[in-house]
């Protein structure tokens, strides 16, 4: 029999190659390659003479159990988890360092338990004393949690099958988990799979709602192998700049519900607050209407919120190649849309460097930004400011219309809540357009003499 091969791993991406490389040819991270014990091949095809069992089939419409869910406690976490935990399912929360995932799954584990069902917080990063700092600073020192910290998967594993199963188990985080099952140190790929993996089985056969904290890496993706996105049932992602106050928590994979709900939080003094109505944390104070600034009523979900976006325009005098940045929105998305201003309707941004800007540390991902975006960058570039009760919404294309976009009743319905009198967008908007003074733009050059002509 042939000598088994190595294996390596990509710690990033979970890539496999048979050869070391210093860059993973797959993610192109550096140094993320480690072996693994190869794997045992009996044989290529199943011996069907004997052995198997065969498997029942059954019909979709049997009736099954119903899905319940269990508040978390917190409002916003439950709406982002599509109506909240699910028992016997895992959820995966990655996010930067310090974004808040500790205090979030501790407030969430503090409700739980308060109200009367057993929530487990194992802590592999932090001490119990510190953890219990924290539940003191967040006012919830009284609240009944089974706290401890381990990294053992075995030691928790044999606890846990010793007491009955908790409503909540939370793990913090599975990069410091370790399975004695295997091989290696915690944080590789082959731990950080097989620790989740035996966690996970727990998780299902008891109908405990388990909760796997995930480090994230540089690009944002959760660190260890894609492997463990496919594992569990929800991933969420903690998102939010630090420096800034909000927060909000995405589903990217829900097999629950829907992945569009957000919800919203403010990292305060004493912990995440839920911020129920959302729609105006994004705008920022606006006294004197400035050139390169454009409002978006974004739909994140159900929920209507108000983004500021800014741009700001500066002239090269050299012939550098001028800089492209962009925070909070797509820059391939960016590059488009200058093409389309500069191929569609003659400006001229190659001699410039563009900076685009999404107020309060917000992250866009509706399509419908790109006419807010295409106002903003024309109006930097005209350094004329827009209407300051203005809002803009609809998708560009490439050919320079301004398509429909989902949702625009409740664009228009939110803006006008919060006092702005007008909103431009794509012309066949088929809702009653009350309380706003609706004005359709069929073109994107429509927008560029709007705006150049000082309409
Ligand atoms: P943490 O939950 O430890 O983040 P993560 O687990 O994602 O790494 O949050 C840490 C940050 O939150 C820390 O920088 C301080 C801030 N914070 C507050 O502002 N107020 C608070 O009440 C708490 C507990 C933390
Ligand atoms: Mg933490």
């Amino acid at each position: 029999m042939a000598k088994p091969k190595s294996r390596y791993i990509c710690a990033a991406c979970g890539s496999v190659t048979h050869r070391w490389q210093g860059q993973c040819a797959d993610c192109s991270e550096w140094n993320t390659l480690a072996e693994e014990a190869p794997e045992t091949v009996f044989s290529a095809k199943h011996d069907l003479s004997g052995g198997g069992r065969a498997i029942k089939f059954e019909a979709l419409d049997a009736p099954g159990e119903k899905l319940v869910r269990r508040s978390t406690g917190l409002a916003e976490f439950d709406r982002a988890l599509g109506g909240g935990l699910v028992p016997g399912s895992a959820v995966l929360m990655g996010g930067d360092p310090g974004i808040g995932k500790s205090t979030l799954l501790l407030q969430a584990a503090a409700a739980v338990a308060l109200a009367g069902a057993n929530a487990v917080y194992i802590s592999g990063e932090e001490a119990a004393a510190q953890v219990r700092m924290r539940a003191e600073r967040l006012g919830l020192g009284q609240a009944p949690i089974l706290l401890a910290a381990a990294t053992s998967v075995r030691d928790i594993l044999t606890t846990l099958a010793g007491m009955p199963p908790p409503s909540l188990l939370v793990i913090d985080s599975i990069q410091t988990m370790h399975s004695d099952q295997i091989e290696g140190a915690p944080g590789t790929v082959s731990q950080v799979r097989a620790s989740a993996f035996e966690l996970i089985r727990y998780a299902k056969e008891n109908g405990v709602a388990l909760v796997l904290v995930g480090h994230v890496t540089k690009d944002g993706s959760i660190a260890g192998p894609r492997v463990l996105e496919h594992m569990v049932d929800v991933v969420m992602s903690f998102e939010g700049e630090r420096s800034h106050q909000y927060r909000i928590l995405r589903s990217i994979k829900n097999r629950f519900g829907p992945v569009d709900e957000i919800g919203v939080f403010a990292m305060e003094g004493q912990g995440l607050a839920e911020v129920g109505n959302p729609s105006m944390l994004f705008l920022s104070g606006r006294d004197q209407p400035v050139a390169g600034s454009a409002v978006f009523p974004a739909i994140e979900g159900t929920r209507p919120v108000l983004v500021e976006i800014q741009a700001l325009i500066v002239r090269l005098a050299s012939g550098a190649t001028p800089r492209r940045a962009v925070v909070g929105w797509d820059s391939g998305r960016l590059a488009m849309l200058l093409a389309v201003l500069e191929a569609r309707c003659g400006l001229s941004f190659s001699s410039a460097e563009v900076y685009l800007n999404v107020a309060g540390g917000y992250r866009l991902a509706d399509p419908a930004a790109d006419l807010a975006v295409a106002a903003a960058l024309v109006s930097a570039l005209a350094d004329k400011p827009l209407p300051a009760d203005a809002v803009w919404f609809g998708e560009v294309s490439l050919a320079g219309e301004i398509r429909p976009v989902a949702h625009g009743g409740i664009r228009l319905r939110e803006s006008a809540k919060l006092g702005f009198a007008r909103a431009f967008g794509p012309s066949d908007l088929p809702v009653k357009k009350d309380g706003t003074k609706f004005t359709p733009l069929a073109l994107l050059p429509n927008l560029v003499d709007r705006i150049m002509g000082g309409a």
